[in-house]
């Protein structure tokens, strides 16, 4: 059973938004698409670019560095020039907060 702890309040998170919180010393993006939430590393693939202070464009993030984009739901690069996705974690909401579980994520 994975350990989910607080990285948002929900409501800090809009839809079409992104928020970036620091969970065991990693930064998670958290990424409201139509009202669900998602949770990726904060690090594109590419050359290390903040995923989270890029745009949100439905279910894709693109970096601010040179535009890959990166599905959040599978973490998978859809736009070069980044290639290997990127690692998505478990989340869940609770209380109005958005929890993440950083073990119980998705290995890429
Ligand atoms: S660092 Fe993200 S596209 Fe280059």
């Amino acid at each position: 059973m994975p350990d989910f702890v607080k990285a948002v309040g929900a409501r800090e998170v809009p839809p079409g938004s992104v928020r970036v919180a620091e969970i065991d010393g990693r930064r998670i993006a958290i990424c409201n698409v139509d009202g669900e939430y998602y949770a990726v590393d904060d690090v594109c693939t590419h050359d290390g670019g903040p995923l989270g202070s890029g745009r949100l464009c439905d279910s894709q993030i693109e970096c601010p560095r040179h535009g890959a984009r990166f599905d959040v739901r599978s973490g998978r690069a859809v736009v070069l020039p980044a290639v290997l996705p990127i690692r998505t974690y478990a989340v869940e909401v609770s209380g109005g907060d958005v929890m993440v579980s950083l073990g119980g994520g998705r290995d890429v």
